[in-house]
């Protein structure tokens, strides 16, 4: 993994030799003090280095300097700078790493790239906005010169895939003149269809780390598998909103919140692209639920649909992504991929976003979706194997008759061919290896192992992404128990294996993934059982189990005289091409699947030391048993991928202490949640959903309307305490800010200006306002704590109570206090206003909490005027 490439420059095994040093002939800092601040970051993470470090500190370096630098030191920084951690690196700088360094450590010539946009960022510090304008205006003027020969037919044939199933990937793109094609696969967890790659937690599981470092270092590495086995446009991120709890493809995105989802979907793209794929964020848009998903109606205010449905995609934008899916489903009565103005309003001209539209596969309804900015359509074909097209042939005819224009033809080639460069995909590039349609046959499939160590980030965001609702009597961590016994099918392993339904469309054992395109294929798959045995050796406990979910008399027998009884429970979903136990992609119900409920209370009525494990895809009304006084702990640990297992034991064990909290609300009633799954419809009804609640979704709604969750959203437990306090809020100076004349408008109430790249533009985004804070750990273990910070807007607004607009993690040692800073922008402070059809800061007082969950908030204050 990437980890090891950096360990090798630092060990000189790079072939440049350790004692090699590097001058800048640009100077990396601007300002000592930002600097030796970033110096003296790095060498509290890397150890004691040297002189230089010294004379940075005491000297700063300015621009234009030349100096001589231990590697070390350099390859330090730019250690920071990829993968972490809240560093203000500056520009001159990350140009420098860019040029000097990372040929040598970057895992693809993209990363050169990506730095040096014009803002530069490559850190997970959310306060440095990237501007990638200038990549894409060079990817643009490449695919221009690319493309000035080619035919009207060759142009739409890069615009038109080749039909399901007759290429190597779920979607290709022929090959034309000197321009390879594109293969196009799925998924946002793995390279579908493919072997020897990573199985990684779902996005559900990784949205819960709350932790922009793990959600980047994941991206990176899916991005970076997607390449080694050809794929130039990896099908991810998915990031629709779980607006309704049953949702069948929820567990594939980030949870019911636009903020966590928009920086989960922000940090996952750049790290996937700086893997070297192009990724796609979808599916564009409120694709919310599986049922008649090709024949619903979402019916969508204007307002609700920018703060929250589109708002993941706006975030997409920033990040650079290169392509977006339309969805099936119609919005407004217009099918997504048709309609002008989701895709040629709302993405191409507020977002300014410049690369590519594709369809998902065959929602294409029309060639004239062209006009519509549909720039792709896959996989090509009108339905699966009909061997017609909206595209091909017919929108050749459609310029040729003045229907649609060249010029609409020419810009769909050209950013579909500038996504391509804009990623340096035309300069070795590995070829497809895998067949995805038949991935036994030897011919085509090369077994190209791009596992690398990814398993490590498998394990950690497992046990990051896992919650701790429960803990009581000190029942976790577990202590060297002297005998336990793992109760229910989940703590398993699959009957035949961790592949043995056909894109996981099943659920007999310890499940680690949903079902559907949102899949891969388990290299292997550590359960509970196995991880937990482990331990036992170790501790030289005792094991047993009962994996019979149905047979409650038997389990309350088992349990008796056990030091802890774990009871595995599980709740599955996923795409409704395939029917689960009659749950047809959505749940049918939000109830513990194999008789969990049950299992739980037989076992809880003869053992008092019950502790649940849950592996569910989303929330699960947990009343029957939570708070039974014999459950003792509950461990939420979501679907993690090929080591959940092994995060699971992490957990339990206290190696890990649990850092999750909630993507979502748990609910103590069904009822209790604001929008319902929509059911029947056939024939060629379309359904009509209608978005009532509005901005009303999850927590939003259960404040709003007063109405007590089981568990809220934000939260989880640590095996240790924290205390928060000194909170204080300032002003980011911006009067010499080259907008100045914009920023005073917002500040004076104006709602931003019509125009291309509005919404995604640099001065709403940039930091306005810093809150700083201390979190203390009052407990004896080191632990990560997730404050969170939340928006309460004036009344004026017409806003829910509390809106998330920050977060961050921070890691705590015992007794000891760190200093903690979130920053908003304006656009973190703004309503969208309807009419004007801009931006605004509503008018009255703005104030915030910040705090560990939705709900338990610890302090709090106003935003200054
Ligand atoms: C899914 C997409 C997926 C595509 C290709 C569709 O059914 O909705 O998410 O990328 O298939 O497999």
């Amino acid at each position: 993994m990437f980890y090891d490439r950096i360990k090798a420059v630092m060990a000189g095994k790079d072939g440049l030799g350790k004692a090699a040093v590097v001058t800048l002939h640009s100077a990396f800092c601007t300002r000592g003090t930002q600097c030796s601040r970033t110096v003296e970051l790095c060498n509290a993470h890397h150890g004691h280095r040297s002189s230089e470090l010294a004379f940075v500190k005491a000297k700063g370096v300015e621009h234009g300097d030349e100096h001589i630098f231990d590697r070390d030191l350099v390859v330090c920084l730019v250690v920071d700078a990829i993968l972490c951690i809240d560093l203000n690196l500056n520009a001159p700088f990350i140009t420098f790493v860019a040029s000097y360094i990372a040929p040598a450590i970057a895992p693809s010539a993209s990363f050169t790239h990506l730095v040096l946009s014009k803002h530069n960022s490559f850190s997970s510090d959310p306060t440095l906005i990237p501007d990638f304008a200038p990549a894409w205006a060079a990817a643009y003027s490449k695919a221009k010169q690319h493309l000035a020969d080619y035919t009207l037919e060759e142009k739409v044939n890069i615009t038109t895939g080749v039909g399901w199933g007759n290429g190597l990937c779920v979607g290709n793109i022929p090959a034309n003149k000197n321009f390879p094609g594109l293969c196009l696969e799925d998924s946002p967890l793995a390279v579908r269809f493919a072997d020897f790659v990573t199985a990684f937690p779902a996005g559900i599981t990784t949205a819960s780390t709350w932790n922009r470092a793990l959600i980047r270092a994941r991206g990176l590495a899916l991005g970076s598998e997607h390449k080694g086995k050809g794929v130039n446009v990896a099908l991810g991120p998915m990031m629709n909103m779980g607006r309704i709890a049953q949702g069948g493809r929820n567990w594939e995105g980030f949870g019911a919140d636009p903020f966590l989802t928009g920086e989960a979907a922000y940090e996952t793209i750049l790290g996937m692209q700086n893997g070297g794929v192009q990724a796609c964020a979808k599916h564009f848009i409120n694709n919310e639920q599986e049922h008649m998903r090709t024949q619903d109606s979402a019916n969508v205010d204007d307002r609700t649909q920018h703060e929250i449905y589109a708002h993941p995609f706006l975030r997409s934008v920033m990040a650079g992504v290169s392509s977006v899916m339309c969805s099936y489903n119609l919005i407004n009565d217009t099918y997504a991929c048709n309609n002008d103005k989701m895709i040629n309003d709302i993405l191409k001209r507020e977002y300014g976003f410049q690369g590519y539209v594709m369809s998902d596969w065959q929602a294409t309804m029309a060639t004239l979706s062209a006009v519509a900015g549909l720039d792709m359509t896959m996989p090509g074909d009108i339905t699966f194997d009909s061997g017609d097209s909206y595209f091909g042939g017919n929108l050749t005819a459609f310029v040729q008759n003045g229907t649609i224009s060249q010029a609409r033809v020419d810009d769909m080639a050209t950013r579909i061919i500038a996504g391509w460069y804009y990623l340096h995909q035309e300069s070795d590039y590995p070829e497809v290896s895998f067949n995805a349609f038949n991935t036994l046959d030897e011919a085509t499939n090369k077994h190209v192992n791009v596992q690398s160590d990814h398993y490590k980030i498998v394990r950690e965001i497992g046990a990051a992404g896992s919650v701790l609702l429960k803990n009581e009597r000190g029942a976790l961590p577990l202590n060297k128990p002297r005998n336990l016994i793992l109760v229910g099918s989940d703590a398993g392993p699959g009957i035949s294996g961790p592949n043995e339904f056909s894109d996981q469309g099943g659920s007999d054992r310890f499940l680690a993934m949903g079902w559907g395109s949102g899949t891969g294929l388990f290299p292997y798959l550590i359960t509970p059982y196995e991880a937990i045995q482990e331990r036992a050796r170790q501790d030289g406990s005792s094991i047993f189990w009962d994996f019979d979910d149905w047979n409650t008399a038997n389990a309350q027998t088992l349990v008796t005289g056990q030091s802890a009884a774990i009871v595995f429970i599980n709740s599955d979903s996923g795409e409704d091409y395939i029917t689960v136990d009659g749950n047809e992609g959505d749940r049918k119900n939000l109830t513990a699947w194999h008789n969990g409920d049950n299992l739980i209370q037989a076992v809880a009525s003869n053992n008092n030391n019950t502790i649940v494990v849950v592996n569910s895809v989303g929330p699960l009304i947990i009343e029957p048993w939570i708070e039974h006084p014999n459950v003792t702990a509950v461990v939420w640990a979501s679907i993690g991928g090929q080591e959940g297992g092994n995060a699971i034991a992490d957990v339990l064990y206290g190696a890990y202490n649990p850092s999750g909290r909630l993507p979502y609300t748990i609910a103590k009633s069904p009822a209790d949640y604001p929008a319902q799954l929509i059911t029947g419809g056939s024939g060629s009804d379309i359904l009509a959903i209608n978005y009532t609640e509005g901005l009303f979704i999850d927590y939003r709604h259960f404040d709003a309307a007063n109405i007590e969750p089981r568990f809220e959203f934000g939260f989880g437990l640590s095996y240790t305490t924290f205390e928060y306090s000194q909170v204080d809020i300032s002003a980011i100076s911006s009067s010499d800010h080259p907008q100045q004349s914009l920023i005073q408008a917002w500040e004076n109430g104006d709602a931003t200006p019509i125009a291309e790249g509005s919404s995604t533009a640099l001065w709403l985004h940039e930091p306005a306002f810093k809150v700083t804070f201390h979190v203390k750990n009052t407990g004896s273990l080191s632990g990560t704590e997730i404050p969170q910070l939340y928006i309460h807007h004036p009344a004026s607004a017409a806003e829910p109570p509390s809106v998330l607009k920050g977060f961050t993690n921070v890691k705590v040692s015992p007794g000891q206090t760190e200093h903690v800073s979130i920053t908003l922008s304006r656009y973190d402070l703004s309503i969208w206003d309807v009419v004007a059809q801009g931006w605004r800061k509503p008018s009255g007082e703005i104030t915030f909490s910040v705090g560990a969950s939705s709900r338990d908030f610890k302090l709090n204050g106003t935003i200054p005027t």
